[in-house]
């Protein structure tokens, strides 16, 4: 699991983290994976786990490994204390992302390390292997479209000393960072990395951890490529995957309103999904990587 995403850093590529909620969903998503041979991770929230439920979400997701034979990590996205963590591992999740980002720095700190403790021992107890990603920084948004223009302080973005103290003192695989990204789609502005702060980040921190971009929707291309190009191993995509199931559900309704058949019914939703994660998946260079 850790080696797909060393890969990715090495060779200069990312792999997408792509939300699900529904069996469709996850279905659109490793369609166009499979299309493209790209590794993948999957990534449910506490809601998004809560709906479709952690255990039926790793079992779909094995089933789509033994069909495909492609790369799959099921990761948890945003998980807010060690309770939901054990659940999801339980479940048989392959990656954690801890977000301890509201805490003051040194809860944030503490929190992460009970939580990077706690995966090591399952990892030594079972023989599994799972990823932890922690997160620094003040991350806006949330993951849906907002008509509010979005303004990012210098004082939300990721600290590089900080980030680099985090990973020492935690020993986290991963560290999710805010560079001027933010979750959803902003109408009124485009999202700008700073990706001079990226730099000064990858200076400080090397190959310590890998380097996670939060909120990938709405993002222009070219910020995303570079992003990537200086050391970002992993972009995390949902509102534009939820836009595009929205957009696909209107058209199928206004177009047969009498259709009753949920699978023809969801058709255009499947489509759209599947479009945007191929689009996503050459963006991010990880198309032939599985
Ligand atoms: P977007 O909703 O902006 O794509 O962000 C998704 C995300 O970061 C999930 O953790």
């Amino acid at each position: 699991m850790k080696e797909i995403l060393k890969k990715a850093q090495q060779g200069k590529y990312a792999v997408g983290s792509f939300n699900f909620s529904t069996a469709e969903i996850l279905k659109a998503i490793v369609a166009a994976a499979q299309e493209l041979k790209s590794p993948i991770i999957v990534s449910t929230s506490e809601g998004e786990a809560g709906f479709i439920g952690m255990r039926e979400a790793a079992a779909l997701v094995e089933a789509w490994r033994e069909a495909t034979k492609l790369p799959i990590i099921l990761n948890l996205d945003h998980g807010k204390s060690l309770e939901i963590i054990k659940k999801v591992v339980a479940a048989g999740y392959n990656a954690v992302h801890f977000d301890g980002s509201s805490l003051p720095y040194e809860k944030n700190l503490a929190q992460t390390n009970e939580v990077v403790k706690y995966i090591r021992q399952v990892e030594k107890t079972f023989d599994r292997e799972i990823i932890v990603e922690g997160e620094l920084g003040y991350l806006r948004g949330a993951s849906s479209l907002h008509k509010e223009k979005l303004e990012i302080k210098e004082s939300d973005l990721t600290s590089p000393e900080q980030a680099l103290d985090f990973i020492e003192r935690t020993g986290v695989d991963s560290l999710a960072v805010v560079i001027g990204n933010a979750h959803g789609v902003f109408a009124a502005g485009e999202e700008k990395l700073h990706l001079k702060r990226l730099a000064e980040i990858k200076e400080a921190i090397g190959d310590k951890a890998f380097l996670v971009l939060h909120g990938g929707s709405g993002i222009p291309a070219e910020d995303v490529k570079k992003a990537i190009e200086m050391g970002i191993a992993k972009v995390n995509i949902n509102t534009e995957l939820r836009l595009a199931y929205k957009a696909g559900l209107d058209k199928e309704l206004a177009e047969k309103p009498d259709e009753t058949t949920p699978y023809k019914i969801l058709e255009h939703s499947f489509e759209e999904v599947k479009k945007v994660v191929a689009e996503k998946i050459r963006m991010f260079g990880s198309a032939g990587k599985a």
